[in-house]
């Protein structure tokens, strides 16, 4: 369990290297998907219990259907078996989701069990568990600016009315706080179109761990390094302590 003083309330996770763990055992890429569908069960069930508020994980960026159609096919698949089998634990936990993205592109029958299972976990007060699928991080603030650009022409709101904030509250997780920790794993020091507005302040975190081996120890090891950041949004060192 981790001594760190300072928990952060939001962590967005790059999940990447499953390819990578598979091919180190000679094993098929989907094989490395589902260990890493096992890493995800433990680092969700060990974000709520060191108090994490909210958990934001990328599944399948907007890019990832440029990947073999088997592959993208496992990977949907593989989604959708998550959803099936760990909704009710997910529910019993106490956990909120919520999938991001531009949901679609699936199936009608993805996207009624996607519905389903928001609404199911709707009323829960513990861990905000997001799931990015066929997230981009262009494509979240394409879809803003186009219900602000609508909200003009339909005379609701004029061009002074376009505030930073009314931006924003057409985001995906506009009503979470901030992120304050970006993980990414697999050694690739990168955003990849994942968040892009939603991280101005986040701190960054980088590790060599191919997301399969990333657990708990890995995890307290990247809340360190952010307890260890000083982060002065824009504004000047204080000598006050750091607080959380
Ligand atoms: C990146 O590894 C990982 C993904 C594209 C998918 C992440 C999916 C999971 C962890 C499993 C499913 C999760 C949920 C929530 C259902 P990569 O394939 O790019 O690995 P590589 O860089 O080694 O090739």
């Amino acid at each position: 369990m981790t001594q760190n003083k300072c928990i952060p309330s939001h962590v967005a996770i790059i999940m990447d290297g499953n390819g990578r763990w598979a091919q180190q055992r000679n094993q098929l890429r989907a094989t490395g998907h589902r260990a890493g569908l096992k890493a995800v069960r433990k680092i969700v069930t060990y974000a709520a219990s060191i108090g994490i508020k909210v958990l934001t994980l990328y599944a399948f960026s907007s890019e990832n259907w440029k990947r073999p159609s088997t592959e993208v096919s496992a990977l949907i698949s593989l989604f959708m078996y998550a959803l099936n089998r760990e909704m009710k634990s997910l529910n019993k936990n106490n956990v909120r989701l919520n999938i991001i993205g531009d949901i679609s592109r699936f199936s009608y029958h993805l996207q009624n069990m996607i519905t389903n299972a928001e609404q199911l976990t709707q009323n829960n007060t513990g861990l905000v568990l997001n799931i990015a699928a066929n997230y981009g991080g262009r494509w979240d603030i394409l879809q803003s600016a186009q219900k602000i650009t609508a909200q003009v022409v339909n005379g609701e709101i004029t061009l002074d009315d376009i505030t930073e904030e009314r931006f924003a509250s057409q985001m995906c997780m506009y009503d979470l706080p901030e992120v304050d920790l970006v993980i990414r794993t697999g050694g690739d020091c990168r955003i990849s179109n994942f968040l892009l507005w939603q991280i101005a302040y986040s701190e960054l975190y980088f590790t060599d761990i191919l997301w399969p081996d990333f657990n708990s120890t890995q995890f307290d090891e990247a809340i360190k390094a952010f307890n260890t950041r000083e982060r002065r949004f824009g504004g000047i060192p204080t000598t006050q302590e750091h607080s959380c």
